[in-house]
């Protein structure tokens, strides 16, 4: 992929972020407690990484066996993830590499696990547990968090909000019953708490932003990206109820 689908300030600031969506290593944790037991060495890769802060937690939750390919299109959030990687002494255990989620170029049946937080929405989650699944061993895993419902009475603006932003969102039961038709068993769900969105996105986000601002008039292009990073901020202080990011963790049937 050459050109990025978004504003170079945005990658700019999502760059600066110890995370570049929702997440927390209790929750990547959690989700990888759902698997039972793995492989002694299990290969895995972390599709659409970003900086990798969890592919650095899966890697030390996993051990040394372990062996993560961790990927994504922008080349810059790569390279932070090998030099943390590198400070904690993890870097024989972490690869990556620059790759479309959409054409991935891994052997079939060559990963005993999959792994993708806050970025299978780009594909759609049905199609990309459909494009994923070929990569996985017979009873392989794979575990992706996904924007969801998660009550039924969404208020009108939050529920107009996410429907422009992201039409495929939708409940928990209707994504199980997706993967469910798609050849994965279903291992278990949880939706991930108010904390994993601020903790390492939302407050160094609006740290971000505010400095931003400081730094004198921006341009309309910027002022819009940083107009939209501020509106999705908001819906979240009002509407976080209604609407988070779910785990679902699922093993290929056969
Ligand atoms: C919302 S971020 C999530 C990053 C990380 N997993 C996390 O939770 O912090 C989505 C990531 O997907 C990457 N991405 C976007 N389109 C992609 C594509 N077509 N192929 C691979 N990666 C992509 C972005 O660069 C970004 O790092």
């Amino acid at each position: 992929m050459d050109e990025l689908p978004v504003p170079q300030l945005f990658m700019d600031i999502y760059e600066r972020l110890p995370r570049q969506g929702p997440g927390l290593a209790e929750c990547t944790g959690r989700a990888l407690a759902l698997m039972g037991e793995l492989p002694r060495a299990p290969q895995v890769a972390d599709i659409g990484c970003g900086v990798g802060r969890q592919t650095l937690d899966l890697a030390q939750q996993l051990g040394p066996t372990a062996h993560i390919t961790a990927v994504d299109f922008y080349a810059p959030f790569l390279a932070t993830l090998r030099a943390q990687a590198a400070e904690l002494g993890l870097d024989e255990q972490i690869s990556t590499r620059v790759g479309d989620m959409a054409r991935l170029d891994f052997e079939p049946e060559s990963l005993d696990l999959m792994w993708s937080e806050g970025a299978i929405y780009l594909m759609g989650f049905g199609e990309g547990l459909k494009a994923w699944r070929r990569y996985l061993v017979p009873k392989g895993l794979l575990a992706v968090s996904e924007l969801t419902w998660l009550r039924d009475d969404v208020p009108a603006p939050c529920r107009s909000f996410w429907e422009a932003e992201y039409p495929a969102i939708t409940t928990a039961e209707q994504n199980i019953e997706t993967l469910e038709g798609l050849g994965y068993r279903s291992l278990g769900h949880f939706a991930l708490p108010v904390d994993a969105w601020e903790q390492d996105f939302y407050v160094p986000l609006r740290q971000q932003l505010a400095s931003l601002r400081g730094e004198g008039p921006l341009g309309d292009d910027d002022r819009a990206v940083v107009a939209s990073m501020d509106q999705e901020i908001r819906l979240f202080e009002s509407y976080s109820a209604y609407y988070g990011y779910v785990f679902y963790v699922m093993q290929r049937t056969d």
